[in-house]
């Protein structure tokens, strides 16, 4: 009898647990590490900055010159997608068929890239659409710091610390996520370890141009 209750309690905290982890939002009060949303278009990171090598500052521009880094615009992604229609296999595969055949080369239109468009107002011809008014993408927001705390990209890009010191290798990441935990500790944490690394005698700190970094509590907090 005992046994048998011991293990109903084991496999239904079992279960209740795997149910916890396998909910893909499973946030713990606090630490939103590995947060990472499903998007309403299937933007990726690995495809745009790694293998296409496009420069994180090229679409986050505003991390050079404000505090926030910002997400581009949907023109900005017209650039490029008035020309690029679809997926570059699906249209070299589709050229080497029309060529086998003889026949014209199909147009194709990837339903990602098609959002684009509707958020933008537009056909796959850049006309306007009609009765449709150019909205932005309801990107779902990833990384977000309590009100109390002031945080600015803009010194950290100047003082040379990489992207990837705080946001993780972005350009492996097929879908965007937190890599960090973003709690104060995290800050203090880098703040003191490049103070110690830039004092005299201690070697050359790994961040060229990288000061000291203040830990008084009136830098982070208004
Ligand atoms: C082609 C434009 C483009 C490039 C290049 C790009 N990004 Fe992004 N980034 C986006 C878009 C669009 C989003 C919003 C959708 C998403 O979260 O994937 C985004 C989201 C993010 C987020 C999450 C923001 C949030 O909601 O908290 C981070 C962090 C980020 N990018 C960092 C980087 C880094 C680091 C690089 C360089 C390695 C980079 N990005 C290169 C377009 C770009
Ligand atoms: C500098 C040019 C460039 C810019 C700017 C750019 N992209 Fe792309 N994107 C590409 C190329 C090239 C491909 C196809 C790569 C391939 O298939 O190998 C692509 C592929 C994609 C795909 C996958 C399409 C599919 O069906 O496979 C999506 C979705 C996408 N981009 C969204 C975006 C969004 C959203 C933005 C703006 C935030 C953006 N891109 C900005 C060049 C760009
Ligand atoms: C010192 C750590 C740090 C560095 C370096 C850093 N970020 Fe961030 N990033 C953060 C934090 C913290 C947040 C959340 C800010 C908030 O909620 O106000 C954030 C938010 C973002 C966001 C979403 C909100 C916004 O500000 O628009 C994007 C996009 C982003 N970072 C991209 C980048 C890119 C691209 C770089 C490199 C050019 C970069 N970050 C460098 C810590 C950093
Ligand atoms: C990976 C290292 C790193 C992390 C993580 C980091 N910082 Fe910094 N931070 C720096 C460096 C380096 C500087 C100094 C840049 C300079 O002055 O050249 C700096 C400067 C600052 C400043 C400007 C004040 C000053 O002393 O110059 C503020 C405010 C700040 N950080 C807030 C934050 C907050 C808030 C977080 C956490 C959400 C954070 N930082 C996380 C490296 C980091
Ligand atoms: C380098 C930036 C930085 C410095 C310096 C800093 N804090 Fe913070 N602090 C943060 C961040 C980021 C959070 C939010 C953490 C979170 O939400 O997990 C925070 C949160 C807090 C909170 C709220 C705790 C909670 O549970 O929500 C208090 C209180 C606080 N800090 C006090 C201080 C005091 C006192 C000092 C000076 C000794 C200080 N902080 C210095 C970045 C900093």
């Amino acid at each position: 009898m005992f046994q048998s209750l011991r293990l109903f309690l084991v496999v239904a905290i079992g279960l209740g647990l795997m149910t916890l982890i396998s909910a893909s939002d499973l946030r713990m009060p606090g630490n939103d590490r590995g947060y990472s949303p499903e998007q309403p278009i299937a933007f990726s990171h690995r495809l745009h900055a790694g293998e296409l090598k496009m420069d994180c500052l090229f679409c986050h521009y505003g991390a050079r010159k404000s505090r926030h880094a910002g997400i581009p615009p949907v023109e900005l992604c017209l650039n490029c997608h008035l020309h690029v229609k679809a997926n570059l296999d699906d249209i070299f595969l589709e050229k080497a068929a029309a060529e086998a055949e003889g026949r014209e080369e199909r147009p194709l239109l990837s339903s990602e890239i098609e959002k684009i468009y509707q958020a933008a107002g537009i056909n796959a011809d850049g006309e306007p659409l009609e009765g449709q008014l150019a909205e932005s993408i309801p990107w779902v927001r990833i990384h977000r710091l309590p009100d109390h705390v002031y945080f600015d990209h803009r010194v950290h890009v100047a003082g040379g610390v990489a992207c990837q010191s705080c946001h993780g290798p972005v350009q492996a990441m097929e879908r965007a996520r937190q890599e960090h935990s973003l709690s104060m500790g995290w800050c203090m944490d880098c703040h003191r370890q490049t103070k110690r690394s830039t004092l005299p005698g201690d070697g050359a700190s790994n961040d060229p141009g990288a000061t000291n970094p203040s830990v008084d509590c009136a830098v982070c907090h208004y």
